[in-house]
């Protein structure tokens, strides 16, 4: 009801709205949109008010909040909940502990007090960084496909930051995205699941946006998209292209069962194809990449000079610079 009110805001700036069309386009009591008012302007919406002419919004004021999440969703009918927090120890850890009660739902922070990355490393997440945020999702596929999220959230980050920005971002499988050989973006994909079938996962996508600096060691390999663009960076339109193209590619992904659709996308945008690589798992080998396959594991020609494929999880990968 919130997201709505605002929505109706949001779509007349600088003009007055009636509280009679308020209440009806909702279908609640002038009391009702009052609440749904005054709760807006405790979030920070600069709500002027009339009497007779109703409630306008100035400008936009552009900060992520939960209502401007929920009015995200709206058109959105892939995902149902959404939360927003100033701060929480993680947006994965939170929709996890949440998987029991709900169906599927993204979470946002503002700061991340506990961010987690793989491979059980911490994911630095400070107030007004970046974006930290998780998706929950239940899709109707085997848990041997699941690792395919992954690049299906990874090609739709590129796609909206290609979409965004005039910089060349890669992606490095099976789970960053680059500029240069810096990291700006990290994405950790977590599931429940029995044998045959998945119970949830949940996609956690850390993008670094506003750091001017790093702190050692990750000044050496992290990057920040502030650093790369000039205009402004406005958390609310990565993140509403970003469902909008995530919705696109996971139906797509879903109903193929594979990554046909975007293959081609992953491997053209690709940050290690005809790269030497090294590849690190019980031991440490040198390799060359070739391409990522229809599959989302990445075919790479062995010291022998024999083609091998190579599953996400399994191992961590360089590029030999
Ligand atoms: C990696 O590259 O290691 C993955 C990093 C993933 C970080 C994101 S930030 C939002 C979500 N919540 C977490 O605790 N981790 C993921």
């Amino acid at each position: 009801m919130r997201a709505e009110i605002l929505k109706m805001l949001l779509d007349h700036i600088g003009t007055y709205v009636s509280g009679e069309s308020l209440m009806n386009a909702c279908s609640i009591s002038r009391q009702g949109v009052w609440k749904h008012i005054q709760a807006l302007m405790e979030e920070g919406y600069p709500i002027l008010t009339a009497k007779g002419s109703g409630y306008q919004l100035p400008h936009d004021p552009h900060i992520l909040t939960q209502s401007r999440l929920e009015m995200i969703l709206l058109s959105m009918p892939l995902i149902e909940k959404a939360y927003h927090f100033p701060s929480t120890p993680s947006t994965n850890a939170f929709l996890k502990e949440q998987s029991k009660r709900i169906e599927s739902a993204i979470a946002v922070a503002d700061e991340q007090t506990q961010g987690r990355g793989r491979l059980g490393k911490a994911w630095v997440s400070q107030d007004q960084g970046g974006l930290w945020f998780s998706i929950l999702q239940r899709p109707s596929i085997l848990p041997s496909q699941a690792s395919m999220l992954t690049q299906v959230a990874a090609a739709a980050m590129v796609k909206t930051l290609l979409t965004l920005t005039t910089i060349e971002i890669k992606i490095k499988w099976p789970n960053d995205l680059m500029i240069g050989d810096r990291k700006l973006c990290g994405i950790l994909t977590e599931m429940s699941a029995e044998l045959h079938a998945i119970d949830y996962v949940v996609i956690g996508i850390g993008l670094n946006l506003y750091q001017q600096a790093f702190e050692p060691p990750l000044d050496k390999i992290a990057t920040a998209l502030c650093q790369h663009h000039s205009g402004t960076i406005d958390r609310i339109e990565i993140i509403k292209l970003f469902l909008e193209n995530y919705q696109e590619l996971y139906t797509c992904f879903v109903r193929d069962g594979n990554l046909k659709e975007i293959i081609d996308y992953l491997n053209q945008n690709a940050y290690l194809n005809g790269h030497e690589i090294t590849i690190m798992h019980d031991t440490t080998k040198k390799a060359k990449a070739s391409h990522v396959n229809v599959n989302g594991e990445l075919v790479i020609q062995n010291e022998q000079g024999e083609q091998e494929s190579l599953l996400y999880g399994e191992v961590s990968v360089r590029r030999v610079l």
